[in-house]
């Protein structure tokens, strides 16, 4: 089969297999919708408190409260204008609520509920959330039967998948025992990163784990890890032999590196956008944000973005005379500076 394939998950039919991985504070929906533009075929929220989302249903009136329709979610929740589709990440400790809380989603039609079972932050480990449910199995286990009861009673049978590390550190690498748990309970999908809790982002995720992971289950292994440049995509796709794989700091700022894996899987030409292109997507970036949260934060939002967006990240030229631009581009507040600023490159 061609590295780049069209792929079911459950009953999702995808016409390709390159993702956007879930990374919080970078992948809200104008981010998913400009890398749905570029080629991402599926794209995840980043982590959503099931506890949080749980109390807002019983801050209204009725059995859904605040969640009876769309606009009720935080913005982060719902599906960009642009976007393709969309996976929700849900974390949480406690199966009825994940469950209970899968069953709201419906008014925001999401094609994936992805359950987190990697996050390495204290804040959410310590409530038995993110990776800690690495460290307790059978709870993994419940919590996905929890969330595929509920979004076949209630989603119509969207599939639920799963994202794991390798363990929680390098003496407990139960991530095979935690994917076979969790898809005897109904995971349609499972994604791994394979770094432990303890090495949190750094170091190399190992990418002989995947492959073991990929020989082992009866659905789709996404994996990812270590994934900046196209050239790595493949490499991924053709050494583990995993279904599909996920760009996540790779992508941040450089939305072509989709295309340009596409390109690259496909065994067509691409060619490096230029700056007025970045730049063009850079700006679409910051207004769809500010429509969602206001162009005051928007712009203070997108320095981090827009530096990202102007660097020279591996795999596309830096833009010219970018350091001198990004000094001013982080005194940016409104979108007028912005467009002012970036003129003289578009
Ligand atoms: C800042 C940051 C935020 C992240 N947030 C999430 C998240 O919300 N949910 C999740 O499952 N993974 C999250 N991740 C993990 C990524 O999805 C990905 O698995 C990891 O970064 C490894 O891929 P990479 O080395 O290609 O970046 C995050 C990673 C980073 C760096």
């Amino acid at each position: 089969m061609d590295l780049y394939h069209p792929l079911n998950i459950g009953r999702l039919q995808l016409s390709g297999n390159l993702f956007l991985a879930p990374v919080a504070g970078y992948t809200d929906r104008a981010f998913r919708s400009i890398c749905a533009e570029a080629g991402a075929v599926l794209s995840f929220t980043e982590l959503i408190s099931a506890e949080a989302l749980s109390r807002l249903a019983l801050s209204g009136k009725g059995e859904t409260g605040a969640l009876k329709d769309e606009e009720g979610f935080p913005p982060i929740a719902r599906r960009g204008k642009k976007e393709g589709r969309c996976g929700i990440q849900l974390f949480g400790a406690d199966p009825a609520v994940l469950g209970r809380v899968c069953a709201l989603l419906a008014p925001l039609r999401p094609d994936v509920v992805d359950l987190n079972a990697g996050c390495p932050v204290l804040k959410v480990i310590k409530t038995g959330a993110g990776s800690a449910l690495m460290r307790d199995p059978s709870r993994l286990g419940r919590a996905v039967e929890a969330m595929a009861a509920a979004a076949r009673e209630t989603l119509g049978g969207v599939p639920v998948t799963v994202k794991l590390r390798s363990g929680w550190d390098a003496a407990s690498l139960n991530y095979a025992e935690c994917a076979r748990i969790a898809v005897e309970a109904g995971a349609a999908m499972v994604s791994i990163h394979p770094r432990t809790r303890a090495q949190g982002y750094a170091g190399k995720s190992d990418w002989s784990l995947i492959a073991d992971l990929a020989g082992r289950l009866p659905v789709p292994v996404a994996g990812s890890g270590d994934l900046h440049t196209p050239e790595d995509a493949r490499r991924m796709l053709a050494e583990t032999g995993c279904a599909a794989v996920m760009f996540a700091r790779g992508a941040m700022g450089n939305p072509f590196i989709f295309s340009a894996a596409r390109a690259l899987l496909s065994g067509v030409s691409w060619k490096t956008p230029e700056a007025p292109e970045r730049i063009a997507a850079a700006l679409r970036h910051l207004e769809m944000l500010a429509e969602d949260i206001g162009e005051k934060r928007a712009c203070l939002e997108m320095r981090k973005q827009f530096c990202a967006y102007t660097r020279g990240v591996m795999g596309l030229p830096g833009i010219s005379r970018g350091a001198a631009l990004r000094e001013k581009l982080v005194r940016a507040g409104t979108i007028a500076q912005y467009r002012e600023i970036l003129a003289y490159y578009m």
